[in-house]
């Protein structure tokens, strides 16, 4: 009778060891997903969930994974909830629901359990992974079981169980951290008529702390994905810490959100995306050389569709398939390089080309050419304009 936890090492993760023994006897055996999320709350996570009574505790190093798998393919697809959250918690849960999953085949477990609360996305996005996964696991969310309430009722609980816990009172805010962001909910930031303060921010440096002078990197893309950091190649996973640091120094990739969430409630947050928001401008840049009008609308729809299926937790369904294939079309012409400059808070891009550009100045110049004929044009709008003519001549007629 064992069940495989998605264990962080936090509060909720930290309570339902406990408790699902106490409840139900169970075995728990603590599944860490590793997605580049702080080395401290790593270390030791092992130790912290066999005191809270897990009989193991298995790490996956899936960070590799994470950014080339999920990431990168999310970042060329433009995907962007609510015209500002670059979706860095939504995209990590259905793999590391599908490690889980697969970890809890191998090891004959009865079921998976989350500690996402009653209230959220994430438990959502959990269960629609493990549905199509393994549709015959048993399924646990404590948290719409259990009398607790509160993060101080958890504490008061382990307290009572006499098993230790880093977290405190004053740490209020609500955190979830990968290699592509990190989100801060809770505390000041219930109400919307409060600004954020310096605890809301993990990663980055204020645009007023930020350096005064600004800073120029050159990213080369390949397909849809950063190869290169100025002539370096890197992996997309040191690609992207590489470019987070960049970008936090410069206090780029900030924002402050009130969204909504699938079940309806709104909620607020302050999200850190410093790489993924220099990646996701650098793409752009080269999407405006690259793409036709149609093309380039047609890539915006189905980004904004993909928004929210990776915000809805819909990643193993036929619906994300069609359209990261979709775009995938587009993307695979998106290779080229820019030029950035980074400074307090803006993400310019200063320069631009491709060798699969449209641009081709020979054509778009106010100068003298000799490719364009200027006369092609009568043609083109005399077609152009010829229902709007026989709507005004049929009205004539009438009269
Ligand atoms: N509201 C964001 C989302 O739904 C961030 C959620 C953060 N999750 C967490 N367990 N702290 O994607
Ligand atoms: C949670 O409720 O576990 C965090 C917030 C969310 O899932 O949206």
């Amino acid at each position: 009778n064992t069940i495989v936890l998605a264990y962080s090492g936090g509060l909720d993760t930290s309570a339902i060891i406990p408790w699902l023994q106490e409840t139900y006897n169970f075995n728990i055996v603590a599944f860490v997903a590793d997605i580049g999320q702080s080395r401290k709350d790593l270390y030791d996570i092992e130790k912290k969930a066999i005191n809270s009574g897990a009989y193991a505790c298995h790490i996956e190093d899936l960070r590799n994974t994470f950014v080339e798998n999920f990431v990168f393919p999310m970042l060329s697809i433009g995907a962007m909830y609510e015209g500002k959250y670059l979706l860095g918690t939504a995209i990590s849960r259905p793999l590391i629901a599908q490690a889980q999953i697969q970890f809890a085949k191998k090891i004959h477990s009865i079921g998976v359990c989350h500690g996402a609360t009653g209230k959220g996305n994430d438990q959502v996005r959990f269960e629609m992974a493990y549905a199509t996964l393994a549709p015959d696991l048993k399924i646990l969310a404590p948290w719409r079981e259990w009398k607790f309430r509160s993060r101080e009722d958890l504490l008061n609980y382990l307290k009572e169980k006499k098993i230790f816990t880093t977290v405190n009172s004053k740490k209020i805010y609500s955190k979830d951290e990968n290699v592509f962001h990190i989100s801060t909910e809770g505390g000041v930031l219930e109400n919307t008529w409060n600004s954020s303060n310096k605890h809301c921010w993990s990663w980055t440096q204020s645009p007023q702390k930020a350096p005064d002078v600004p800073e120029r990197i050159v990213l080369h893309l390949y397909k849809g994905r950063v190869v290169k950091i100025n002539d370096e190649t890197f992996s997309p996973y040191k690609c992207l810490k590489k470019l987070n640091k960049i970008g936090a120094k410069h206090a780029v990739g900030r924002i402050d959100i009130v969204e909504n969430r699938l079940i309806g409630l709104k909620s607020r947050g302050c999200y850190e995306t410093p790489g993924g928001t220099i990646i996701f401008y650098a793409l752009r840049a080269l999407e405006e050389l690259i793409l036709d009008h149609d093309s380039y609308t047609w890539k915006h729809i189905v980004a904004l569709k993909m928004s929210t299926v990776i915000y809805n937790g819909q990643w193993f369904t036929p619906l994300r398939d069609a359209l990261q294939n979709s775009s995938k079309v587009f993307s695979d012409l998106i290779t080229g390089k820019v030029l950035i400059e980074l400074y307090k808070g803006t993400i310019n891009v200063l320069k631009k080309q491709s060798p699969n550009t449209l641009y081709i100045s020979e054509y778009s110049t106010f100068g003298k050419d000799s490719v364009y004929n200027q006369k092609d044009a009568h043609g083109f709008i005399q077609l152009f304009s010829l229902s709007s003519r026989l709507r005004a001549l049929s009205h004539n007629f009438k009269k």
